[in-house]
């Protein structure tokens, strides 16, 4: 078959195995890395991958042969938790940060997450919608060509729902491919008074049918943590979300371990996000039942904190894990996925080649598109990042330097 596209010359392509299933334990050790190699790209797909020259057959008059020389080609990087939508920033909050005053105590006084939702109910879908479309400019320029954006600044129907349409509205006019997921139960409202359970029935009589009749959201999410919602508020929320047909992901053991962990195993949730804090009982659990393990060491890091999640024993323990950056004003205000791979390695000792699974092959899986994206499989979609990079080490060694030079979005080059 004759090519439309063929990038070539590239001394290392970065092929994730792809067996049709996240990769655990072990098997996030592995990859093929091809040397000296070429991509050929028909109708925005991947036609072949391999080592050498592309033969005659690919060729033809029309076909476009660009020269990546010395250059690394990986898949487009999947961002798989991210906080993408919101008014205002917490800038004001730093120093408060850096004189030792908790994230949850932010929180507790009324600033923190409410700080953000005020600013975004206040925001106007223009506003939201500019904003948001600027951090995935940002995103996309740094490697990434698919985004999971969670709501949850709004808290009530009207700016939850806001939240979603801007995701809708950027997914269709904006080269990055974006999951969207509905996160309601992000902090307790300040018109509910503390009241989690009455807030967590009224999401559920009122907002979740409302999601998914209007098709706003694939999977939902709540931030199981102290002093936010409970154990049992969560497994409410998400048995009801699960019978209505969403996909679900918890936000889990991010600061305390209060069992929501239990509730992903207990769901078999598709990830269970954040797990700084979770227990080798908690591994154990979400092992058995197949759940993701979602890190996002950028948060540790701008929390200041020193326990990054136990990413080394959730593979000892044969656990599946990605890695996001969770972007979000408060928690981890950064759209650099690099630099979370990066931390990746620095402060989770995991090695390039896990790094780079847990970005492509695994967050494709995570985020429900394992059959389109996340790796080089021919037929999947044309997403490529391509590195100034000679092989898969370098830009995990060499950082906080934007590495990627090109990016290719349904085999279409979007940034340069
Ligand atoms: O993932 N954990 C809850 N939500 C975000 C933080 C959101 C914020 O601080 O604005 C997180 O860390
Ligand atoms: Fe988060």
């Amino acid at each position: 078959m004759i090519a439309d596209k063929i990038l070539t010359n590239f001394s290392q392509i970065f092929c994730p195995i792809d067996n049709g299933q996240p990769l655990k334990g072990a098997e996030m050790d592995q990859a093929n890395v091809i040397e000296n190699g070429f991509i050929a790209i028909k109708d925005g797909k991947i036609l072949k991958v391999a080592a050498g020259e592309p033969e005659a057959s690919l060729i033809g008059s029309h076909t476009k042969i660009v020269d990546y020389s010395g250059k690394l080609a990986s898949p487009g990087l999947i961002d798989c938790h991210t906080h993408l939508v919101y008014g205002g920033s917490r800038e004001n909050e730093f120093a408060k940060k850096l004189n030792g005053v908790s994230y949850l105590d932010i929180l507790k006084e009324g600033g923190g997450i409410l700080s953000t939702v005020r600013s975004t109910r206040s925001a106007s879908f223009e506003n939201l919608y500019d904003k948001s479309k600027r951090l995935l400019d940002q995103m996309i320029i740094h490697g990434v060509t698919t985004v999971e954006a969670k709501s949850g600044y709004g808290l009530n129907w009207e700016t939850e729902k806001r939240q979603l349409e801007v995701v809708k509205e950027l997914n269709h006019n904006h080269p990055i491919d974006l999951v969207s997921t509905f996160m309601a139960a992000h902090a307790v409202p300040p018109e509910f008074d503390g009241d989690g359970d009455a807030f967590i029935e009224m999401i559920i009589a009122e907002m979740l049918p409302q999601v998914k009749e209007e098709n706003l959201a694939e999977f939902c999410d709540i931030f199981c943590e102290t002093g936010v919602f409970t154990a049992k508020q969560s497994l409410r929320l998400l048995e009801a979300a699960k019978e209505l047909g969403f996909k679900l992901r918890i936000h889990a053991d991010e600061i305390d371990s209060i069992g929501g962990v239990d509730v992903a195993a207990e769901l078999n949730t598709v990830s269970a996000e954040h797990l700084m804090a979770a227990t080798d009982e908690g591994i154990k659990k979400m092992s058995e039942s197949g759940v993701i393990g979602n890190l996002l060491p950028g948060t540790t890091f701008s929390l200041m904190k020193d326990t990054y999640a136990p990413a080394k024993k959730m593979l000892d323990a044969g656990m599946a894990i990605t890695l996001s950056t969770d972007s979000n004003p408060g928690s981890c205000p950064t759209s650099n996925i690099q630099f979370i791979m990066q931390l990746g390695c620095f402060k989770m000792y995991l090695t390039p080649v896990q790094v780079f699974n847990a970005v492509t092959i695994n967050a494709a899986y995570s985020v429900g598109l394992g059959d389109q994206i996340g790796s080089f499989k021919e037929g999947k979609l044309a997403d490529i990042a391509i590195w100034d990079a000679p092989n898969v080490d370098y830009p995990l060694y060499f950082f906080a330097t934007n590495l990627v030079q090109d990016v290719y979005k349904h085999g279409e080059l979007v940034s340069k």
